[in-house]
């Protein structure tokens, strides 16, 4: 991965900010009633409005504009017009590509009232992310960042998907080195500052595995278990870390 610090984090710093404003938005209209195909046309409108394109629409053949993966649904979900009930949880997953540069980032959104469960699953998967990219900084191994996280899942009972991982972005929407979510700590390459990556993980109520169905995108869990997932895309310094995608 080519390390090109200024000019890349500048410009992943604006694509990140409208892929976070694009879940901005969603987070007002993802309440009972709406179908994804609404979230996937207000991401859409929002990336066209900001100048930007949005990175999934027709990539490798993604008809969307976004991803939204509803409950058992652990990624790259298909928005259609399913309509969302109370209950329901959905990851919805933007990346806006400005200037040359990309930014990705996905949250899961809790529809109307969800179970316990679900909102444990939410909530772990979310500090799982934040936990792990408060470790990232110069120098240390990418095994310490899946290591972080599975340990951490795996003491609330909750699994990691090992069939997908976060990835360098930059010039291109998925780029070297992977960020697998489980692993050892001190093993890997290390990481190195002016990298640039996503950490994405997926993390399941029930068993890791999963299958794609027969549309090719969608993956679900393969025990029907429900499924949660955060994304942020970050840019490694001396001490630490900037997150490109936080929320306004
Ligand atoms: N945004 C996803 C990621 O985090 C990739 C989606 S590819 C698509 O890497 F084609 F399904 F949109
Ligand atoms: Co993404
Ligand atoms: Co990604």
């Amino acid at each position: 991965m080519k390390i090109n610090y200024k000019e890349a984090f500048e410009k992943t710093r604006i694509a990140g900010a409208i892929a976070a404003g694009a879940l901005d938005e969603v987070a007002k209209i993802a309440k009972p009633g709406i179908r994804t195909d609404e979230i996937d046309y207000l991401c859409y409108e929002f990336i066209n409005d900001h100048k930007a394109y949005s990175a999934p629409l027709f990539y490798r053949g993604f008809p969307k504009s976004c991803c939204t993966s509803t409950n058992h649904i652990v990624c790259h979900g298909i928005p259609s017009e399913k309509v969302l009930k109370e209950g329901d949880i959905v990851n919805v997953d933007v990346t806006a590509y400005k200037e040359g540069w990309h930014g990705d980032t996905s949250r899961t959104f809790e529809i109307g009232e969800v179970s316990i469960k679900a909102k444990r699953l939410v909530q772990t998967t979310h500090e799982a992310l934040m936990n792990a990219i408060k470790i990232v900084k110069d120098d240390i191994h990418l095994g310490d960042i899946g290591a972080e996280i599975q340990n951490y899942v795996e003491k609330k009972g909750f699994s990691v998907v090992q069939d997908f991982c976060g990835h360098g972005i930059g010039q291109h929407f998925h780029e070297v080195p992977n960020i697998l979510h489980y692993g050892k700590k001190g093993t890997g390459e290390k990481i190195k500052s002016g990298m640039i990556f996503t950490i994405e993980p997926m993390i399941n109520l029930g068993k890791f595995e999963t299958k794609t169905l027969n549309d090719g995108w969608t993956a679900v869990t393969k025990d029907k278990s429900l499924s949660a997932q955060f994304e942020h895309t970050i840019g490694v310094t001396e001490e630490g870390c900037e997150i490109f995608t936080l929320p306004k």
